[in-house]
């Protein structure tokens, strides 16, 4: 059987909706490898959810005048309409507030505990000398100690990466109301980093051929390991089953502690939903099994660094030794695939500077397929990237609307006019010969791309394909062909056939429209399987919330060239992509305007 793909998807905060910048890291790129590897013949477990606590949350339901519940229960509604409407096929997208989450983060946690790797310490905290509450760590900015950014955030530097504390920040200040905070003594545990000095050498070591930003950055990390906090002083967070913790109502686990487990939670609470709750393991467990993770590059250091720490920790697999705990030995990732920034005027979006393109909108106007496009084709897959409203247009009205689009509509157009259904061909001549040649090969071709998560590449060569295509029927020029029409069915037969390759080869991109070509070429059924939102009862709680789900396995397309079917009907296709008005990429939609 196949290899088992586990496809773990970052979890978005339930702070608010999700703009394109967000998708552009995480939604898009784990779908198109997804899609793809299902295609090919892969089981595919695909997890993620709503990442709900910490102070990310408790900051905007302060803003907002709800409660840290009332919120997420909004944002996760509202993230979870996001994502299915751009086509996400999550085998479950959940939440972090679950009965189940809480228990596995527990268990995992009682593990590393045992195997040794966690330690308590008492450190100094910052509190707000107005208020006299504890500030959080990433509330606090100030300079960075090792690279002088003046931007730095109490637990991290966004330019140099580095892992910081509060108290080591120059200039700290607190961002809620510019006061300087006092630090106090409070007690914490704290993973214990260094005890993986040599284990997690190994593992980084041994993943020269992840993308270039992500081995450049862990390599920096893996230099200086620190004990890391994984507790914090709130009250928003899941419990620390530990006599002294367990109750106390300030002590929580830290938010990507929790949030980093929920890619074992979301697995386990997915088999435990299907009616076979050990199916999680093959995901898992299988050493043979393959887990490839998807995020925006401020991500990186908890999903190649922490998270095969704790990883580690709880297989008892740290330079420390030790058990494996209660889930048997977890597989670490095969990959952390991260994006870059997409950006806007050169600056990251920003929804309180109201610099922002929100997905619902997006989705409202131009529907999923434009922008999933977008973000494969001029997305941030290796460099941070400007979104212009320019470039959207240009590659939707030359790339979609008159390549694809017009490739689909003459070629079907005339085989219905002239023939009703797929033409019989007679002679198939070299030039013929040669363009089915080409779209076969693109299989191999594309399905290395995206096998490797090299998306641009991948679109790129599928793009090829359709642009051979169209110039094929330039030269052949069917629709002169009125008195040799065996000449013209053969060639509207290879036109054809080469219709139906590039539209399997571009499923992966843009799965909603290959659905539209699939029936336009006279197919029934579904071809492309999108997901689906369900309310569901919690499995531990008496709670309701939605999820996102789907019947994947049910879908028709396979990552391969399927002959067509002389004879069969054909259906007058509609256009697959509105052709957008040019002044679109100076003003910008009206609810979106560019500003100058
Ligand atoms: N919520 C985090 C963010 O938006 C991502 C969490 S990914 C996780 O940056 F899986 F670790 F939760
Ligand atoms: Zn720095």
């Amino acid at each position: 059987m196949s290899t088992p793909v586990l496809a773990a998807v970052a979890w978005p905060y339930a702070n608010g909706p999700r703009h394109i910048g967000h998708v552009s890291g995480f939604g898009v790129p784990s779908d198109l490898f997804a899609r793809y590897m299902r295609m090919s013949g892969h089981p595919v477990l695909m997890v993620s959810g709503s990442d709900e606590h910490g102070t990310p949350i408790a900051v905007q339901a302060e803003k907002e005048g709800v409660s840290p519940r009332e919120l997420v229960d909004k944002y996760h509604g509202v993230i979870t309409e996001d994502m299915r409407g751009l086509g996400v096929t999550y085998d479950l997208f959940t939440r972090t507030t679950t009965g189940n989450h809480y228990k596995v983060v527990q268990e995992l946690f009682l593990s590393l505990y045992k195997n040794g790797y966690v330690i308590a310490k008492t450190e100094m905290g910052a509190i707000s000398p107005s208020t006299g509450r504890t500030l959080p760590d990433r509330f606090i900015e100030g300079t960075c100690p090792i690279c002088g950014y003046d931007g730095a955030r109490g637990d991290q530097c966004d330019n140099c990466g580095n892992q910081l504390d509060p108290i080591e920040l120059k200039n700290p200040k607190s961002r809620i109301n510019g006061e300087t905070p006092k630090f106090v003594e409070t007690e914490h545990l704290f993973l214990d980093l260094p005890a993986f000095t040599n284990s997690i050498g190994a593992y980084l070591g041994s993943k020269s051929d992840w993308r270039p930003n992500v081995v450049n950055f862990t390599k920096n990390l893996v230099k200086d390991l620190r004990p890391r906090a994984i507790t914090r002083d709130i009250d928003w967070g899941v419990p620390v089953p530990l006599d002294g913790w367990r109750d106390a109502p300030l002590k929580r686990f830290y938010v990507w502690f929790d949030a980093v487990i929920g890619y074992l939670s979301a697995s386990v609470e997915w088999a435990r939903r299907s009616g076979e709750p050990d199916a999680w393991q093959q995901f898992w467990t299988d050493p043979s099994s393959e887990s490839y993770y998807f995020m925006g590059k401020d991500n990186i250091v908890f999903h190649a660094l922490i998270w095969p720490a704790l990883l580690q920790g709880q297989n008892g697999a740290g330079d420390k030794g030790g058990e494996p705990g209660s889930f048997g030995t977890l597989n670490l990732p095969t990959e952390v695939v991260s994006s870059e920034y997409l950006t806007m005027s050169g600056s990251k979006f920003s929804s309180s500077r109201g610099q922002v393109i929100y997905v619902q909108d997006f989705l409202r106007e131009f529907g999923p397929d434009m922008l999933r496009y977008f973000i494969s084709v001029a997305g941030p897959e290796n460099q941070d990237t400007d979104f212009t409203w320019d470039e959207f247009v240009r590659r939707s009205n030359f790339e979609l609307a008159n390549e694809w689009g017009n490739l689909v509509n003459r070629s079907i157009n005339l085989a219905v006019k002239n023939n009703g259904g797929v033409p019989k061909p007679t002679a198939i001549q070299p030039a013929d010969q040669e363009l089915l040649n080409t779209a076969k090969a693109a299989f191999d071709t594309v399905g290395g791309h995206l096998r490797r998560n090299r998306f641009k590449q991948g679109a790129t060569e599928a793009m090829r394909v359709v642009g051979a295509a169209n110039k094929y029927l330039s030269d052949q020029e069917p629709w002169k062909l009125k008195e040799d029409t065996d000449r013209r069915d053969t060639v509207l037969y290879t036109a054809l056939q080469v219709v139906k390759d590039a539209n399997t080869l571009l499923t992966p991109f843009l799965p909603h429209a290959a659905q539209k070509v699939h029936e336009a070429l006279g197919g029934t059924g579904v071809w492309a399987s999108q997901p689906e939102i369900r309310e569901v009862t919690d499995l531990d709680r008496d709670e309701k919330y939605p999820i996102i789900t789907g019947a994947y396995a049910a879908e028709q397309a396979k990552w391969e060239s399927t002959p067509i079917e002389v004879g069969k009907p054909l259906v007058k296709p509609t256009p697959l992509f509105p052709k957008l008005e040019p002044s679109l990429g100076e003003t910008g939609p009206e609810w979106a305007p560019i500003v100058k």
